[in-house]
């Protein structure tokens, strides 16, 4: 259809919105009508400091043109409060975009538990809180929407990120179990893995290329993500320079190297990778149920297969 996507009447929190993408995301909500808490701490790109400015010239911004916003200056680590400030001044919560965002990038074996801790505090423990504040709120009015923030490092690996690449991927995993357990109240729970020039990524990106990825061609996902009409849920997604597209899990047909009433060896593992690591006619598994199917077909299988003296390779491959 041709309507535009409004967000009149729902109310929007999103979390390091002082700057980057969090502010692109919290004025285009305020742009579209939704009253928009604007959480950021106020701190620097390594976890220090706060200043209440931050939060502070979002809100101008987006009360200069009419929008409706707040500000909060508590760390994500906090998330009742950040979902209090939403619910004392606009009565209810219907999306949560997990943004804020910290880096300490080190080689694995320079970091410290310092590094180590912090990242994940911020990164996966936030948002654990902060959406687990919002909860019950969206169960009652049986309406949620869900952003998680991973990042290309988490899903590819990064040198000298390994504490940052394996809270992001956490986000992943949590934002999976939330999509499952959100369904029945329509909590959806989405997940993106974003490019954008940023204070961030200014310290990683040549400037040329941190000037043209903008903010702007990322939010629109998000607002698509967080809005009534989108039936998206446990989905991710890479954004960036005014492109999306989405991942997905693929699993080989695999090798079964196991039969019958004889012992499993490493050597039947060795003869059988190449077929183990084969994904032709791979398959895209969605669910631990369908995971698990495998398995139960591959113990009929086996079994299937009596005690000949088949040698590995004449063993079937699994479904
Ligand atoms: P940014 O540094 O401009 O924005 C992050 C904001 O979070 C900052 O304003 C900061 O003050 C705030 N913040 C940090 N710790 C906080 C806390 N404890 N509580 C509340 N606010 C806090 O960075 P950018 O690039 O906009 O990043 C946004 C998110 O996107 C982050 O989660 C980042 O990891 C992720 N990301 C960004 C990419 C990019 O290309 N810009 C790539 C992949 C992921």
């Amino acid at each position: 259809t041709a309507m535009a996507l409004s967000f009149e009447g729902r109310v929007v929190l999103v979390t390091g919105a002082g700057g980057g993408l969090g502010r692109e995301y919290a004025l285009a909500f305020a742009q579209r009508g939704a009253s928009v808490v604007v959480n950021d701490l106020g701190g620097n790109t390594k976890g220090g400091g706060k200043s209440s400015a931050a939060a502070d010239k979002v809100v101008e911004e987006i009360r200069a043109k009419g929008g409706k916003a707040v500000a909060s200056y508590d760390s994500v680590e906090d998330g009742e409060k950040l979902i209090q400030s939403a619910l004392e001044r606009f009565g209810r919560i219907d999306v949560v975009v997990n943004n804020a965002g910290i880096l300490r990038d080190r080689s694995f074996p320079r970091t410290s538990d310092v590094d180590w801790d912090l990242i994940h505090r911020i990164h996966l423990r936030g948002s654990f809180l902060v959406t687990r504040a919002a909860w019950d709120q969206m169960k009652k009015q049986k309406f949620g929407r869900i952003i998680m923030t991973a990042s290309a490092a988490g899903i590819y690996g990064n040198f000298g990120q390994s504490n940052y690449s394996s809270a992001k991927l956490g986000l992943l995993g949590l934002a999976n179990t939330l999509a499952i357990e959100g369904r029945k109240y329509n909590i959806h729970c989405n997940t993106v893995a974003p490019v954008a020039g940023s204070r961030l990524t200014e310290t990683v990106m040549p400037p040329d290329l941190v000037a043209s990825l903008k903010p702007e061609y990322v939010a629109p996902l998000v607002l698509w993500l967080c809005h009534e009409q989108c039936q998206e849920n446990g989905g991710l997604f890479e954004v960036g320079a005014g492109w999306v597209g989405k991942l997905r899990w693929e699993r080989s047909r695999g090798q079964i190297v196991r039969q019958k009433n004889r012992a499993m060896t490493p050597e039947a593992v060795r003869d059988g990778w190449d077929r183990i690591c084969d994904f032709t006619d791979a398959t895209k598994p969605s669910s631990v149920q369908e995971s698990l199917q495998a398995f139960v077909s591959v113990l009929s299988q086996v079994d299937a297969g009596g005690q000949v003296e088949a040698s590995p390779a004449a063993a079937a491959a699994a479904p």
